[in-house]
């Protein structure tokens, strides 16, 4: 070994030692005739000093630059009276110099290192390596490893086993478009990356697998945003024999325990809630709603049906809905960032929102005069006003927010409102952790643009019992056996109790309108498995990758959580892929590239 001890190790206990140790100048002081460097490894920082009095290895020292490789060989001492650095494990002591060697020169970073200042992020993943070394950095991967061991641990002592299932495999659909890899011996063939080991696990259950799991990587080619990488990592679970219930309670003593021990500096806000998802939607327009606040979206529809302000009473006739909730303290709120949040509703797709202002002045709601309101909605009645008032909860000094239209589309809007109010309103307190369960979620979806239902969560998950025959009479109003881990406002996990036998898959994926030649081609393979006494089962996925958000204190994105992640355009800025290759390894795989000239305009 190059170093006997790491630097983030010495202590007190260690005075009068000789050490070796090794790694990286952090950074360089020059100060009272001495040279002092902090010398960094991965388990931290040591302070290093050197004495003019030992003339060569001085010499040595006033070449180190930051980020140079060195090698010190020293005595350990206490630091004298009045210069120890309490915020450093290792700052009671430092390591007197007396013999030094540099391993290897660095140029210049791009950026500092030794700092967490904010640095652009093309940079930092252009440059990973430098920006890995970076303390709260290797905090997130630390962090990410010991997520991945506590799940390790839990599972197996539940009598789980990890299988590795293929990466090379046949397209799962998860509602993103595949990642093909083109077969050499089988010209004109794909392989697909699994978009989740979904089929697979399933088939392990009709193999008797019983108990399941892995860490599993996923592919999927969709629109990347801030929470979705092209590839991630998933805890894939899958168990035989079980109901909703077990599973659920499972996830959640799973994540609770994660939590208590892995971010433990989080207050942890239990018992975890569980909603439905209609309730979550009702109440927070979300259906991974942020628990942290409260902001509750209250149902208005009955005070305004008859209200002389058309915009609420014509909606309510047409058989919409009129919802609000209301912002603390927020009265005085000025005429830009009004604009700001009618701006955020129409992003959202609300056609308007009202906002109502209520003077801090006024003693109470009831003693409100038109006055104390500050509303573009003249025609709403004070009766009225104080009405909405006291059904979201509002005093005077703060602000009621109004959205009106079809229900599918005023909860999302309030939903996203919510969100931009806590963040004003600072309330979106990373120090708290607020899990919640959301269950029976609607089966299927109608799509707009392609006019066809499709699988909320995917096509594999059961209606419940009693739902099975909407499926061909009213598809939207089928609940499924499905149910989502949220913390924080961010989906976290998501699994569902699965269909087992061939018939019932079937219809579903009749419901979804796929053709016969279709379900036999691309699922064949499952409804077979299905007829050899499939057992019921079900499981969850959970995002390690946003886990990691979640508990961490510094990370800003799901790229923070992850080594070498790719650019919202799903670029690697490191190596530069996606790339071109070499004609000959197209040739190999039998492809040829078209290039198509774009039409004249
Ligand atoms: P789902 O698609 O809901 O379910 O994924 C499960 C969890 O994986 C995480 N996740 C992602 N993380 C980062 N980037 C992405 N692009 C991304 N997509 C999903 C989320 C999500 O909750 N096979 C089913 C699970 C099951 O039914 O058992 C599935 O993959 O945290």
């Amino acid at each position: 070994m190059l170093k006997s001890i790491d630097c983030g190790q010495l202590r007190a206990d260690h005075n009068e030692q000789e050490v070796t140790i090794a790694g990286w100048v952090n950074r360089r002081r020059d100060h009272g005739g001495l040279i002092f460097i902090d010398l960094r490894d991965s388990t931290g920082l040591v302070q290093v000093v050197f004495h003019p009095d030992s003339p060569d290895i001085f010499a040595t020292a006033e070449r180190f630059r930051s980020e140079w490789v060195v090698q010190v060989r020293g005595k350990v001492r206490m630091r004298p009276n009045g210069t120890e650095n309490p915020n450093l494990d290792t700052g009671a002591v430092e390591v007197v110099a007396t013999e030094a060697t540099v391993l290897n020169a660095s140029k210049t970073p791009p950026f500092d290192v030794n700092q967490d200042a904010p640095v652009d992020e093309l940079l930092r993943m252009r440059y990973r390596y430098l920006d890995l070394r970076r303390t709260h950095m290797r905090e997130n991967l630390r962090l990410r490893h010991r997520i991945v061991k506590f799940i390790r641990d839990y599972l197996d002592d539940l009598r789980f086993i990890e299988i590795e299932t293929p990466i090379l495999i046949k397209s799962t659909p998860e509602g993103a478009r595949d990642y093909l890899v083109p077969s050499r011996n089988h010209p004109g063939n794909f392989y697909a990356l699994p978009q989740s080991p979904q089929q697979l696990k399933q088939m392990l259950m009709v193999a008797g697998a019983d108990r399941y799991f892995q860490i599993a990587r996923c592919f999927r080619d969709e629109d990347l945003r801030a929470d979705r990488q092209p590839e991630f990592t998933q805890l894939d679970l899958e168990m035989a024999f079980v109901e909703p219930d077990d599973v659920i309670d499972m996830m959640v003593d799973l994540y609770i325990k994660m939590a208590q021990a892995l971010a433990p500096q989080k207050e942890l806000i239990l018992p975890v809630p569980r909603l439905t998802y209609a309730d979550a939607m009702s109440r927070f327009g979300s259906d991974k709603p942020d628990l942290r606040f409260g902001l509750e979206i209250s149902d208005l529809t009955d005070i305004v049906a008859g209200s002389e302000f058309q915009v609420f009473s014509n909606v309510v006739r047409d058989g919409g809905m009129v919802k609000g909730f209301n912002a603390p303290g927020y009265g005085d709120i000025t005429r830009r960032q009004i604009d700001e949040l009618v701006s955020v509703a129409r992003t959202y797709g609300a056609g308007g929102l009202v906002i109502i202002g209520l003077d801090a002045a006024a003693e109470s709601i009831d003693a409100l005069t038109t006055d104390h309101v500050r509303t573009p909605a003249k025609a709403l009645s004070i009766e009225e006003i104080k009405a909405i008032a006291t059904r979201v909860g509002a005093v005077p000094g703060d602000l009621i927010l109004i959205a009106a239209g079809a229900q599918p589309k005023v909860e999302p809007v309030l939903g996203q409102l919510r969100l931009n109010i806590a963040e004003r309103l600072g309330l979106n307190d990373r120090n708290k952790l607020a899990f919640c369960v959301v269950t029976d979620f609607p089966a299927l979806e109608w799509l707009e643009d392609s006019q066809r239902w499709h699988a909320m969560h995917h096509p594999f998950t059961a209606p419940q019992d009693d739902q099975w025959d909407l499926l061909e009479t009213d598809p939207g109003a089928v609940i499924a056996k499905a149910y989502d881990l949220a913390a924080n406002g961010s989906e976290l996990a998501g699994g569902s109790i699965r269909i087992h036998q061939r018939a019932q898959q079937e219809r579903v994926f009749a419901a979804l309108g796929y053709p016969q030649a279709e379900v036999d081609e691309l699922f064949g393979h499952l409804l077979e498995a299905f007829e050899y006494g499939a057992p019921p089962h079900g499981g969850f996925a959970g995002g390690i990758d946003r886990l990691v958000v979640t508990f961490s204190d510094t990370a800003e994105s799901i790229r923070d959580a992850i080594a070498f992640p790719k650019t919202q355009a799903g670029v690697d800025p490191l190596f530069g892929a996606p790339s071109p290759v070499a004609s000959a390894q197209l040739d190999d795989l039998h492809i040829a590239i078209v290039t198509v000239d774009e039409p004249e305009a």
